[in-house]
């Protein structure tokens, strides 16, 4: 059997960018997930890419029967732990289900790879546990804060618990990447973020408004002590922070114990800046509002990424306008997300992986 790395919530946005990088560097994956917020489509698209059969489970991190068939069906040597419930805007209503499928999850994730003697763990952490920064930029040592919502929590929460496991037994390698604001898309414009129902991130909005399906942007807050009065981020491009999970795993071959990385740029762009840079790259205006504050938002936030540079060899090598550019790609190119049409090739004409 070959060895196999296993993706959870790679249908997914990330998800679905990192398998593609791994595949492009030999790594054979096997995706699971449930498909609560993605689809299918998102796989086939990978197989159209890479050209060759993209092992696919359709089932839950939850179900333990199914992780253990997985575990002894496929020869497992890491996983990449993205499966997850991400709306902010959600997780404040609904926070049962934020603990059970992000907290309880991982726990069962955990102990089927205890039980199954697979010990090297990406998991996908976030900005969002440093709570308000005391200060920009966020360097891992700061330590974490106190996120405002449940979301946060439960990416909180899934840190302390990875750090308790790798305390506990030395086989563990586990990595913990904080990415800050992900953004675009893969240039070939065939994979992209495609949220479910209304978006709630400043990309999505943009780019259906640019698109017509929604009217206007609505820009939260213009009285931060910023440059210009809006929310300053640090916006990673996807294939970027795709990169840095095949770093991760490289690295955590030999990196025992619990890892902490920041994957940002090291550069922060107010939300006006955002806008005027997209206006100036595709020729489009955007029409927007000011509104007041969105809760939970905080002024500032920006990497510093210096150790993932140190330790993996790894820097963010694309800019705003290369984001720009490739989030508008995949926008333009499937104005309703992955139910608009692509022409996909017939799937015999693929090479099986396996
Ligand atoms: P996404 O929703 O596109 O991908 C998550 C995937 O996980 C989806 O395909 C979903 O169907 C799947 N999933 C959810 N629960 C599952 C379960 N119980 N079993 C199996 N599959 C399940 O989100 P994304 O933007 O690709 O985010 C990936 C990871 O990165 C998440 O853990 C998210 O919290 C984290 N993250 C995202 C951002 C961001 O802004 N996108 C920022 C920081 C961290
Ligand atoms: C960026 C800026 C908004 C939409 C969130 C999560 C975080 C992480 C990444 C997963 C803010 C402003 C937005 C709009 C706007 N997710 N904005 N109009 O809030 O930095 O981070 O996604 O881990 O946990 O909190 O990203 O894209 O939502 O917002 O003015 O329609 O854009 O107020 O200043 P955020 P975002």
């Amino acid at each position: 059997m070959r060895k196999t790395t296993l993706i959870t919530g790679g249908a997914g946005y990330i998800g679905s960018h990192t398998a593609l990088a791994l595949i492009n560097a030999g790594h054979h994956v096997l995706v699971l997930d449930n498909l609560c917020n993605s689809c299918r489509e998102s796989i086939a698209r990978l197989e159209q890419l890479t050209q060759t059969r993209v092992d696919f489970i359709n089932g839950d991190i939850r179900d333990s029967i199914l992780l253990d068939s997985i575990f002894s069906r496929y020869d497992i040597d890491a996983v990449v732990h993205f499966a997850s419930l991400k709306s902010v805007e959600e997780s404040v209503r609904k926070p049962l289900d934020y603990y059970a499928n992000n907290v309880a999850g991982t726990l069962n994730l955990c102990r089927a790879m205890v039980r199954n003697d697979v010990f090297r763990l990406v998991f996908s952490s976030s900005a969002t546990v440093y709570g308000e920064p005391v200060r920009t930029p966020i360097a891992e040592d700061f330590g974490t804060g106190k996120p405002v919502n449940p979301y946060g929590r439960t990416k909180l929460m899934i840190e302390e618990l990875l750090t308790d496991l790798a305390d506990s037994d030395p086989r563990w390698s586990i990595g913990l990447l904080r990415y800050f604001n992900p953004i675009g898309a893969h240039e070939s414009g065939m994979i992209g973020e495609d949220p479910n129902g209304r978006p709630n991130n400043l990309l999505p909005c943009l780019t259906q408004v640019a698109i017509g399906r929604m009217p206007e942007l609505t820009v939260y807050g213009c009285d931060y002590p910023t440059v210009d009065g809006t929310c300053v981020r640090d916006y990673i491009h996807v294939v970027d922070l795709a990169i840095g999970h095949l770093k991760a795993l490289q690295v955590l071959r030999h990196n025992t114990g619990i890892n902490f990385w920041n994957l940002g740029t090291g550069i922060g762009y107010s939300v006006l800046q955002i806008i005027h840079s997209f206006e100036d790259i595709t020729g489009i205006t955007i029409p927007y509002h000011f509104a007041p504050r969105r809760v939970g938002d905080i002024a500032k936030c920006w990497a510093d990424p210096s150790k993932a540079g140190r330790e993996l060899g790894w820097s963010a090598q694309r800019d705003l306008e290369q984001m720009i550019i490739d989030t508008w790609r995949w926008q333009s190119c499937n104005p309703q997300g992955y139910q608009s049409s692509f022409e996909i090739p017939a799937l015999t004409a693929l090479t099986a992986a396996k």
